[in-house]
């Protein structure tokens, strides 16, 4: 067994962070666990142990030790776990910052408003020092430098928060940059970013001065001498104010750097405190990750357009070789169009980054803004310009990457990777809607639809923690209402399905996924007060337990629209509003059982209840039928059970109806698309889901795939067939929404579903041979893959990595029992922690094959196929008469059985359907047996 990492609320060796409780936690890996593993925690602080637990059960790996923390404090935490005669360790720290409060600094800044970046500098001479830390925060954004190296590896700091309400101190170890005694120059530079560029979405381009218009800094230089004694330098007004060489900057704007402009002095002056607190960052640091290399390509235009072959968040640096005054300049932009970079859809961002050189040869960086790109244009560069001095650099959030799934289909599996690549670019502090145009902010909605997949994807605890935060902060001010976007820069709207539900989302989906409760504890009354207003609203309209007569979104961008703006679908808005009402409800009744409170639990539970019944009065006819029959509203009902009893059957016939009329394609927006594929599979629809998942024609996430995407689009035709881009104003090429189906990846082709008992129910299907994938669980890594072993798919093998502490149910599909690591078990059982190997022969082979479903097209032109069909479906002649099989082409059998009741055919009954479908596998099956032959 190797004890692998300890995380320290779900941080490795987290410095400065906000540590109002401490959650322990331990990742362990083995092919086989000790079955008697026992746990024991100590905490020490200059050598000395201050917290100390028995050896206990370790029955699970975490450890919640209360004790008072002190400011400025390193402590070290060692874990020991013992079984028999084996012993293991692990050690790791953690350090508390500021506090939430500076001690002797000011701050600091210029009262010139018109100045748009600045250096607060500082000659210090110190003796030989043991150690020293930087505690610092600023306004807008802060890069902080001690004899010209930057401090730190972090950049936009201090982050995106309601800087009114809030800012952030970061804390860093800065013992490296001053091990010299002597004279050191410290410097903080700082630019606009978030709180005084322009930013938001009411006035076009955005708005300057959301926040301020002041740039100022505080920070404190805390070192201890050789002697152990220890001494603080803050900001005041003996600091130096100068302009600096970024005379603009902007999230939107991009940068303009030159290095030969001449800074001019400005007067220092102390500000009283900007915020209402201060506070111990919540941020996870934003840092450079993945490094990409630029290809040229050719454009009509001659320009030099560089093409880093991903989309992504980030910036591009260059190594300068340009001669003193030279000035340059780079546009980004995320897709060629017509021969040309093209950069329409950035809107009025400019996105664009200038530069004058000072001749020397050194990294050239934007520092205060950062742009959503796969490719960037080069003006003013010699035309025989090195390629190999630039780099497209991915900045975001530093997340661990803690999911995988793999296929044997590429197509597949450039997929997985563009949905992450939604969220990496998309997850930087906030989770925005999108990197590129003049938006980039925190659209609730956005992230409480993602917010499942990205916690497969990565951990994103404390990246959640902090949002949830930012959630909690707007709803404070505003009755529990949330607002349309977080940190809420401008918008007065708020209060809507789906994007509101995020309060209760987010903190419920990582309870769910790491089993601390910490995250709910922090969210509960947030949590409720969502909730509340919603009621409180509901009780001013005829009913109190349904949400009607509202604005809404309704399911965003969805096909199936009636909206002449083409903006929303056609569920209607109270269905959709209710659904999540119903469901945010829930989530507070067990929230508030898992937090022990029993009165709210029973107020929610039953307050759920009675919104289940007001639901199915409302949205159901006497007999039983739903009042719509949109994909997005079928779904809905099945996920959340929204339905009358015993109509279970009929929702699900309805559903895959409906999509049937659809030409088996997705019809849904933001809010159905998450749960159409769930909804299918959960309900003995697998085949079908997977079909609309494969899917390569237009609407579907492989055509996104087949036209070049990288990332996710914000439209399921932001690029046309033809491969222009959609020109209506709203098109990104990275937003994640629709990512979110990756969750259904995981849960359903995968399996793994993690509730009280964590199960393992991978919906194996012939369309793949291989699905291999992970997942971080509170413990360690749970593993799964599947194999079709032999092209007849009579045999099944599937490897499990279970961690410990998590038995887990398996289910595996036609079959009762399996072998595993050599014995036998019965389809269902629970498996211990630990390493798996299964294999089954499956009662009915998995056979890639056509059935009802498919669509002619992929089949009319088998005359083998099409003969039998003759035989099979009795109205097959008439759509062999000229003209009519290019006309249902698109169809399947199944649709068109219904279909031709108009025109006197009687639909297809079960048996004869399950009679077609027979046939598609016993052709399928003789293929393969003539394959094996020739061979
Ligand atoms: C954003 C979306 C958002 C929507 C809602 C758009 O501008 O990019 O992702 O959820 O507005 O109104």
């Amino acid at each position: 067994m190797e004890f692998k990492q300890i995380y320290i609320n779900h941080m490795k060796n987290p410095i400065g962070f906000d540590f109002d409780s401490l959650f322990i936690s331990c990742e362990l890996s083995a092919k086989n666990y000790p079955e008697d593993l026992e746990k024991k925690m100590t905490i020490f602080c200059q050598g000395r142990i201050i917290y100390l637990t028995e050896w206990q059960t370790a029955n699970d790996l975490s450890f919640k030790p209360i004790f008072k923390l002190t400011r400025k404090t390193r402590y070290e935490v060692l874990v020991e776990l013992r079984s028999n005669d084996k012993f293991y360790s692990q050690k790791a720290f953690f350090e508390t910052g500021l506090m939430n409060s500076f001690q002797q600094s000011k701050w600091i800044g210029s009262e010139d408003t018109s100045v748009h970046g600045i250096n607060l500098c500082k000659q210090i001479t110190i003796p030989k020092i043991k150690q020293a830390r930087l505690y610092i925060t600023g306004l807008g954004l802060y890069e902080a430098y001690i004899d010209g190296k930057k401090v730190g590896d972090e950049y936009l700091a201090p982050g995106f928060t309601d800087y009114n309400y809030y800012i952030q101190i970061a804390t860093h170890d800065v013992s490296n940059l001053l091990n010299e005694p002597g004279i050191h120059t410290l410097q903080i530079s700082l630019g606009d970013g978030w709180y005084k560029g322009k930013l938001g979405i009411q006035t076009h381009g955005g708005k300057a001065n959301q926040y301020g218009n002041v740039l100022m800094a505080n920070a404190e230089l805390d070192y201890m001498d050789d002697s152990g004694i220890k001494h603080i330098l803050g900001t005041d007004s003996t600091w130096q104010i100068e302009t600096s060489h970024i005379p603009h900057s902007g999230i939107y704007y991009g940068e303009d750097f030159d290095e030969t402009l001449s800074t001019k002095d400005l007067s220092t002056k102390e500000f009283k405190q900007p915020t209402k607190h201060l506070k111990d960052r919540l941020s996870l640091p934003i840092k450079e990750h993945e490094i990409f290399e630029a290809k040229r390509i050719d454009t009509i235009d001659h320009d030099i357009v560089l093409d880093f072959g991903q989309n992504m968040s980030g910036w591009v640096t260059f190594e300068n070789t340009l001669p003193k005054g030279t000035k340059v300049e780079l546009q980004y932009g995320e897709i060629i169009q017509k021969g040309n970079l093209y950069r329409d859809n950035l809107r009025s961002a400019r996105a664009s980054f200038t530069y004058v050189s000072d001749g020397t040869k050194h990294l050239i960086r934007p520092h205060f803004t950062y742009f959503g790109f796969r490719y960037v244009k080069l003006i003013g560069f010699p035309e025989d310009i090195d390629l190999k001095l630039f780099h497209a650099r991915a900045l975001y959030s530093d997340m661990e990457e803690i999911g995988q799934i793999k296929t044997d289909n590429t197509a597949v599996n450039q997929l997985f990777s563009n949905i992450k690549w939604g969220q990496k670019s998309n997850f930087l502090d906030i989770p925005t809607d999108c990197p590129q145009r003049d938006e980039r902010l925190g659209w609730t909605g956005d992230a409480a639809i993602f917010s499942k997949t990205a916690s497969y994807n990565m951990d994103t605890y404390q990246f959640n923690k902090k949002f949830a935060f930012d959630i909690a902060v707007e709803q404070s001010f505003r009755n529990g209402e949330v607002p349309l976007y977080v940190p809420n820069v401008d918008g007065k709207d708020g209060g809507k399905a789906v994007w509101g539900d995020v309060a209760t989302i987010i903190p419920w989906v990582s309870y769910l996924r790491s089993h601390d409760s910490t995250i709910l504890r922090q969210n509960f009354g947030a949590m409720m007060s969502w909730v509340d207003w919603i009621h409180d609203y509901a009780k001013s309209t005829k009913n109190e337990f349904l949400w009607l007569d509202s604005d809404q979104l309704g399911d965003w961008l969805a096909l199936d629209t009636e909206d002449i703006m083409h903006l929303k679908g056609k569920t209607p808005d109270e269905l959709i509003a209710s659904t999540y009402y119903y469901q945010s409800v829930k989530i507070v009744a067990q929230t508030a059982l898992i937090l022990h409170s029993k009165r709210e639990h029973e107020y929610y539970k039953l307050l759920a209840e009675k919104i289940k019944e007001a639901f199915i009065t409302e949205f159901y006819t006497a007999g039983g039928r739903l009042i719509t029959d949109t994909q997005t509203a079928l779904a809905l009902c099945l996920k959340l059970g929204l339905y009358p009893q015993d109509f279970h059957e009929e929702i699900v016939k309805k559903l895959v109806g409906r999509i049937e009329k659809d030409q088996n394609h997705l019809t849904t927006g933001f809010v159905g698309t998450p749960d159409l594929l769930p909804a299918l599979s959960e309900n003995g629809q697998n085949d079908l889901a997977v079909q609309i998942f494969l899917n390569d024609d237009y609407p579907s996430w492989l055509y996104e795939v087949r036209l070049g995407a990288t990332t996710i689009w914000e439209r399921w035709n932001s690029i046309q067939p033809d491969g222009n881009i959609n020109k209506n104003g709203m098109n990104s090429l990275n937003h994640y929404s629709a990512g979110a189906v990756m969750q259904w990846v995981y849960e359903y082709l995968l399996g793994i579903k993690q509730g009280e008992q964590l199960i393992i129910q991978p919906q194996i299907t012939p369309k793949f041979k291989i699905m291999s994938g992970k997942t971080k669980l509170n413990t360690g890594e749970l593993k799964v893959q599947w194999r079709l072993a032999d092209h007849q798919g009579s045999r099944v093998e599937v490897i499990l990595d279970i961690p410990f502490d998590n038995p887990a149910q398996v289910i595996l599909p036609r079959t009762q029992n399996w072998i595993d690591n050599g014995m036998k078990h019965q389809n269902g059982d629970i498996l211990q922690s630990g390493h798996h190997e299964i294999s089954y022969e499956p009662k009915i082979n998995f056979i890639n094959t056509f059935n009802v479903h498919t669509a002619l097209n992929k089949f009319m032109n088998n005359q083998e196929i099409t003969n039998n069909l003759k035989e099979l479906v009795p109205f097959w002649g008439f759509l062999e008469l000229p003209g009519n099989i290019d006309h249902f082409k698109d169809y399947s059998i199944l649709q068109l059985s219904q279909e031709m009741k108009g025109i006197g055919f009687t639909p297809l009954n079960d048996e004869q359907l399950a009679r077609i479908d027979r046939y598609f596998r016993t052709y399928a099956k003789e293929q393969i047996e003539k394959e094996d032959e020739l061979k």
